[in-house]
């Protein structure tokens, strides 16, 4: 448990344990969740983000693909308060300016996010990483032991159930595949049930029926959740995409169905072009 605690304060990821008590609601009254307007982040003079504009509807499933370099991450740490741009707006709903709260602040107003590695317990069972999660989200991080309401453990299965893990939940997460441990780390963001996700190349060295179980899994979530994947295995984005948007140098370069993108001359020239 010590060394679970230890691995636990290593980690990247930031578990909203420092909760408001109440999170203010996010207002979709106009459909839209997320607000990025003429985001610029300069590092040293380069600009990795370039007036960059993106708006999100509640509950759409956006692909954002684009060249090595092109942004992408830089936005989710934007997005997710770990980098702090130079100009630019970026709203959570109507009301709530992303710019001025913290990276703690903002996973617990519900912005979830999913680093490329999985980083799950390896000693633990999937169960007590979702526990683990759990009593994070709920902050009775001092009483780890405590026991879980019969409806923290509802949701508990109800997460298994979703990222498909329920027949695996008293198996060691380390002894799971990759494509498992990413959705285990999956499963431990939606404990918390965030509005908004944002995933960084899920399938990256997934198998290719892994790689089909995430496009599922992505596509179920979308609706009750906002789901931003990252994502350069193009078979994959043409299998999840409903709205697609391209970035290049930092700005949006095109937007549109995944036919409408593949047919564009701009995006054809500058990335899909040697990828299809
Ligand atoms: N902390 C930083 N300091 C300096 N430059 C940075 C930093 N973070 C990102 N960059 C640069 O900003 C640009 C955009 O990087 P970013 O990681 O956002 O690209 P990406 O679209 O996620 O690429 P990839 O597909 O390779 O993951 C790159 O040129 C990168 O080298
Ligand atoms: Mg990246």
């Amino acid at each position: 448990m010590l060394e679970d605690l230890r691995q636990l304060l290593r980690r990247d990821q930031v578990w909203p344990f420092l909760l408001e008590p109440v999170p203010p609601a996010i207002d979709v009254s106009h459909r839209m969740i997320l607000y990025v307007e003429g985001l610029t982040v300069s590092f040293d003079g380069f600009k990795a983000l370039n007036d960059l504009n993106l708006y999100l509807e509640d509950g759409e499933l956006r692909c954002l693909i684009g060249a090595n370099g092109a942004g992408k991450t830089t936005l989710m740490d934007v997005i997710t308060g770990k980098t702090r741009p130079d100009a630019g707006a970026v709203f959570f709903g109507q009301t709530l300016n992303l710019l001025e709260r913290s990276e703690a602040d903002i996973a617990a107003l519900g912005v979830g996010r999913k680093f490329q590695k999985p980083s799950v317990f390896e000693a633990q069972t999937v169960y007590a990483n979702l526990e683990l999660a759990m009593k994070m989200n709920k902050g009775i991080w001092p009483t780890l032991l405590a026991r879980l309401t019969p409806e923290q453990r509802d949701r508990i299965d109800q997460v298994l159930e979703i990222v498909g893990l329920d027949h695996r939940r008293g198996l060691a997460a380390g002894a799971l595949s990759h494509g498992q441990k990413q959705w285990l780390e999956i499963g431990m963001l939606l404990i918390a049930e965030p509005r908004l996700l944002l995933i960084d190349e899920p399938v990256a060295g997934m198998t290719a029926q892994e790689t089909e179980r995430t496009a599922q899994l992505l596509t179920s979530l979308a609706g009750e959740h906002t789901v931003v994947v990252v994502e350069h295995d193009m078979e994959f984005v043409r299998s999840i995409a409903k709205t697609v948007t391209v970035l290049h140098q930092g700005a949006v370069l095109a937007e549109g169905s995944m036919a409408q993108v593949q047919s564009n001359p701009a995006v054809v020239e500058v990335y899909l072009g040697d990828s299809q």
